[in-house]
Order: C-alpha cells, then sequence, then structure tokens
C-alpha cells in the first residue's frame, strides 16, 4: 500500500425486495436524464442499479402507439436490475400505469413522493403527497396489491414539505405506513419540497431515518458529487445504498470511481480516450432510440457535462454548446477528443 491509498471500506450489502444488488452505488431518477442511454453506461461503469426519470401516471398508461412506448419506456437486456418511477395524483389512476410499466419490462416500480417543481405540486403529484399521508399511504398500498408480489415496490421521498415538526411527524407516518404496505425500500433526499435545490440535504436527518428504520432498507440521496462524497454519506449516515444523481450526469465514471475508493485504490479519471469512447457510445445509444434527426439535442445535454472531465473543459463545453448538427458534434469530438490529445 502507498503512503497516499485510502483506506478499503466494507461496503453494506443493498437488498432491495428479492434483489440483491453488487454494490451500494445506484443511479438515482433523473428527469430528463436517466433514460436507457445514461442507465446503460452507469450500468457499464459499476452502478450496481438505475432508475429511469420519473414518468406521469397518465402519460404512461395514453401512449398508444409502440414507437413511442420504445421511445420513452423500453428495458434494453444489459440493463437490468432497473426501477421504473411514477408519480401521479389519484390512487386509483396508478394501477393501469404499474401494470404497463411491470410489461415494460422493469424489476422495480418506485413511486415518487419528492418532485418539488412547480408543476407537480400544483398538479398535486411528487412532494405534494407528503402533506397527505393518508393518500400518500393509499397510492402505496394500490401500488403493492397491482405490482406482482416478487417485484419490489419502492418510494422516494424529500424528508418533508418544509423545517415544521408536522412535517417530520408526516415524514415519519409516510415511511413506517410505506415499510407496513410491503414496500421493499425508500429512497430519502434530504432536502425540504420548500428548499428545491437551494442549501443542504440533511445527512443528520438520513442517519435519524436509518436509524429509526433498522433492518429496513433506506438509499439516501443528496449532495453526492463525488466518490468521496458517496463513501462519506454510507459512514455518516449509516444508510444501505446512494443514490448518485447530479453527480453522475456527464459523468459515468463516478461509480467506477465509487468501487475503486472502496477498495482502497485511488479513483482513476477517465482517459481523453475513454471520454470519447464514452461520448460515441451515449450517441450510439441515442441514435438507437431516436433516429438521425433525435439523437443530437439529449446528447448535447449531457456533453457538455462531459466536457468537465476534459483538460479545455471550458472549450469543449462552449464548442458542444454550438454544435447544432451532427457534423458539427464530428467535427467537436476530432478537435478535442483526436490526435492532438493523444488519441488517435
Ligand atoms: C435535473 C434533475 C432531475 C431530477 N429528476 C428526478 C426524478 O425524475 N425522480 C426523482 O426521484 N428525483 C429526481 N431528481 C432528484 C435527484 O434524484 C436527487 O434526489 C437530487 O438531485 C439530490 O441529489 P444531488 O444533490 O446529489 O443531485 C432530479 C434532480 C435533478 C437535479
Amino acid at each position: 500500500m502507498t503512503p497516499d491509498a485510502p483506506l478499503a471500506v466494507k461496503l453494506p450489502t443493498l437488498r432491495v425486495g428479492a434483489l440483491r444488488l453488487e454494490s451500494p452505488f445506484v443511479q438515482a431518477a433523473l428527469s430528463g436524464y436517466s433514460d436507457r442511454p445514461m442507465r446503460v453506461l452507469a450500468r457499464r461503469h459499476g452502478a450496481a442499479y438505475t432508475v429511469h426519470e420519473v414518468l406521469i401516471d397518465r402519460f404512461v398508461r395514453e401512449v398508444r402507439s409502440a414507437s413511442a412506448r420504445a421511445r420513452h419506456f423500453v428495458v434494453g437486456d444489459e440493463e437490468h436490475p432497473v426501477g421504473a418511477q411514477l408519480m401521479g395524483s389519484e390512487p386509483a389512476e396508478f394501477p393501469a400505469a404499474a401494470e404497463r410499466l411491470v410489461e415494460a419490462g422493469y424489476d422495480a416500480i418506485d413511486i415518487n413522493f419528492g418532485c418539488p417543481v412547480r408543476s407537480a405540486m400544483g398538479g398535486c403529484r411528487g412532494g405534494y403527497h407528503l402533506g397527505q399521508p393518508d393518500v400518500a399511504l393509499d397510492i402505496v398500498r394500490t401500488v403493492r396489491r397491482t405490482v406482482p408480489e416478487h417485484l419490489p415496490v419502492t418510494v422516494k421521498m424529500r424528508r418533508g414539505i418544509d423545517d415544521t415538526e408536522a412535517s417530520r411527524t408526516s415524514f415519519f407516518r409516510i415511511l413506517d405506513g410505506a415499510f407496513d404496505a410491503g414496500v421493499a425500500a425508500v429512497t430519502v433526499h434530504g432536502r425540504t419540497v420548500e428548499q428545491k435545490y437551494v442549501g443542504p440535504s440533511s445527512w443528520p436527518f438520513l442517519r435519524d431515518v436509518k436509524a429509526h428504520a433498522g433492518d429496513r432498507t433506506i438509499l439516501g440521496s443528496g449532495d453526492l458529487f463525488s466518490a468521496e462524497d458517496a463513501i462519506r454519506m454510507l459512514a455518516e449516515t449509516g444508510v444501505d445504498g446512494v443514490t448518485l444523481a447530479r453527480g453522475a450526469i456527464g459523468n459515468p465514471w463516478i461509480f467506477r470511481s465509487c468501487l475503486e475508493l472502496a477498495a482502497g485504490r485511488v479513483p482513476t479519471p477517465p482517459s481523453i480516450s475513454e471520454q470519447r469512447e464514452v461520448l460515441e457510445a451515449h450517441r450510439d445509444l441515442l441514435l438507437e432510440i431516436h433516429g438521425e434527426r433525435g439523437w443530437l439535442t439529449p446528447l448535447r445535454r449531457h456533453a457538455v457535462k462531459y466536457a468537465r472531465h476534459h483538460p479545455d473543459g471550458n472549450a469543449v463545453r462552449d464548442a458542444f454548446g454550438r454544435a447544432h448538427a451532427p457534423e458539427a458534434f464530428a467535427a467537436v469530438l476530432e478537435q478535442f477528443y483526436g490526435s492532438e490529445y493523444g488519441v488517435g
């Protein structure tokens, strides 16, 4: 062991119902990002489990054509285990959507009680349910009854609507009620709905939740921007798993880094040729789903984040930002990920 080598850590075993995952490192649900390509790349780089971006129940029920379904919720062979996440307002509207996602081949159904955006709150969905535990638990029971027993149902929650004691009480009512209803795991984001993304995620709250939950499975979320953060959250809070969110955008290598760090090795940053390989793989995966005319817009959203790993990150980010045609995108790859940087 070199003097700089980190100490190896013993990782918890993460179980989500019947799913026994290879490590505690999970790709979080991320609207606008955690589509099939992002999930596949996360899995290839070591994520033990990934979750599809949130889907609104009505949308899932009403998508008619097979091609639209293939674009929005088809599971690839190399993805398993992968969860789908549902959000809605009325308990009675969940079953048909949950059934459709089960048919599509997801390995777990997650229920979103966390989304803080205005459209979700205004539509009485997502984080809104944290203020009405009875309805929230009705949704959980309805989904649990619908989904075949062998598939886990899970819940994603923020720590409350706000910082009041009443919010905390509602949180624990939903948490306990959900486990009583047969939920296999709960992911907790340590921010309130009111906070949106301002200010820190409360890791002490996560520690309290895990202490309360005992051997029931809790995953933690919030402020995981590096492998060090992920290992530290496991150690400081005792959660069974950690879900990497913003820290994994344009950064599937974060999962490899988590595994390396846990094994007592210094994480390897991605070489320029690895960055290029992943950008090209991401493009090819998007191309399969969206065709020649549809891959560039979603890829640019990720590419500006991939640029962070490049020694000329700002210039690369700006160049991707200006690449409005496939040829321009290819030219950025040639200019910044080609022979000038020792790749060819
Ligand atoms: C752009 C964006 C989209 C998100 N979409 C979802 C989602 O679809 N479902 C969900 O449960 N959480 C979603 N989240 C919340 C994240 O999964 C995570 O809980 C949150 O970002 C805190 O983790 P972080 O501080 O490490 O990013 C989203 C967050 C962001 C920034």
